[in-house]
């Protein structure tokens, strides 16, 4: 092992990863686990979480994000079973079912979608902090999106992606003088469904109508990359944030997009 090799190993630190049944979250547990981390992974879907911890070696709890009690307990277990909370990766979000056109989104949603993209991110971040505090180190690594630079899934979705942007870089300039970095990662297109992603073929398909699906229609089928981006594409950008090779990076929104924001 030469020195570059020993910048991701995360052999002795602990991580917490919200929202890690499935998709994004589960890979990047996946990967936080294969480089030497001892994981805590959680999700409102207890038995998907049980699954995908015993597959890949982390362990699980329940927890709603959104449940301002429940997070301060989970992070305390997080602690008393891995013996240190060192790296939170804030995944859980939603985005189907509670975002669309604008006349179609009820006080409901609105309510849910901003208390578990937002409150979650809040509640999950006071209660971690004052652990990596008492460590002297910490890695905070909050899932944006590339829609919250441009817009495609409507006012919801899209404005509480903007707004994780900006609460990372006010928690950077806040925690980063205790030697904690706070980033944001902004995945683009990332097929999260078990089945094959569809080619991108250049064609863009006809237009619906509606501003918010035509514009997505049309970057993926502009896409630089050429493909739909996969879970294990955003688990490596989050493995370099937490690692040793991150070690100066603070404030940083990185997107994962295979070009999206250049288009
Ligand atoms: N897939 C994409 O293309 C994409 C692109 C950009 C950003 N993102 C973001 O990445 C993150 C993960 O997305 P994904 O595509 O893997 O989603 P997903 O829907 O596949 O997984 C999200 C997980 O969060 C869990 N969850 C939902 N509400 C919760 C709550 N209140 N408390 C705890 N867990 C909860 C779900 O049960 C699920 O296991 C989200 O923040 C999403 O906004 C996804």
């Amino acid at each position: 092992m030469n020195e570059a090799t020993t910048w991701i190993d995360l052999t002795g630190k602990s991580a917490h990863v919200t929202g890690g049944a499935r998709g994004i979250g589960a890979e990047i547990a996946r990967v936080l686990t294969m480089a030497g981390a001892d994981v805590m992974l959680s999700d409102v879907n207890i038995d998907g979480v049980r699954a995908t911890a015993d597959e890949i070696g982390a362990s699980a709890m329940a927890l709603d994000v959104s449940d301002p009690n429940a997070v301060e307990a989970a992070m305390r277990e997080t602690v008393e079973q891995l013996g240190s909370l060192d790296i939170l990766v804030n995944n859980a979000g939603l985005v189907t079912g509670y975002s669309g056109a604008l006349a179609d989104i009820t006080n409901d949603m609105w309510d849910k979608l901003w208390s578990v993209n937002i409150g979650g991110l809040f509640y999950c971040t006071r209660a971690a902090v004052p652990y990596m505090k008492e460590n002297g180190w910490g890695r905070i690594i909050n899932i944006s999106s590339t829609l919250g630079k441009t817009p495609g899934a409507g006012v919801t979705y899209d404005g509480s992606k903007a707004a994780i942007s900006q609460m990372t870089r006010t928690l950077a300039l806040e925690l980063t003088r205790h030697n904690i970095n706070v980033n944001a990662l902004a995945p683009g297109p990332i097929w999260v469904q078990d089945t094959e992603p569809p080619e991108i073929t250049g064609q863009i398909p006809p237009a619906t109508g509606h501003p918010l699906a035509d514009n997505t229609a049309s970057r993926i089928a502009r896409l630089p990359a050429g493909r739909w981006g996969q879970p294990k594409d955003v688990a490596k950008a989050a493995l370099f944030l937490a690692s040793e090779l991150g070690d100066f990076i603070s404030g940083a929104y990185l997107p994962v997009d295979g070009g999206w924001l250049t288009l």
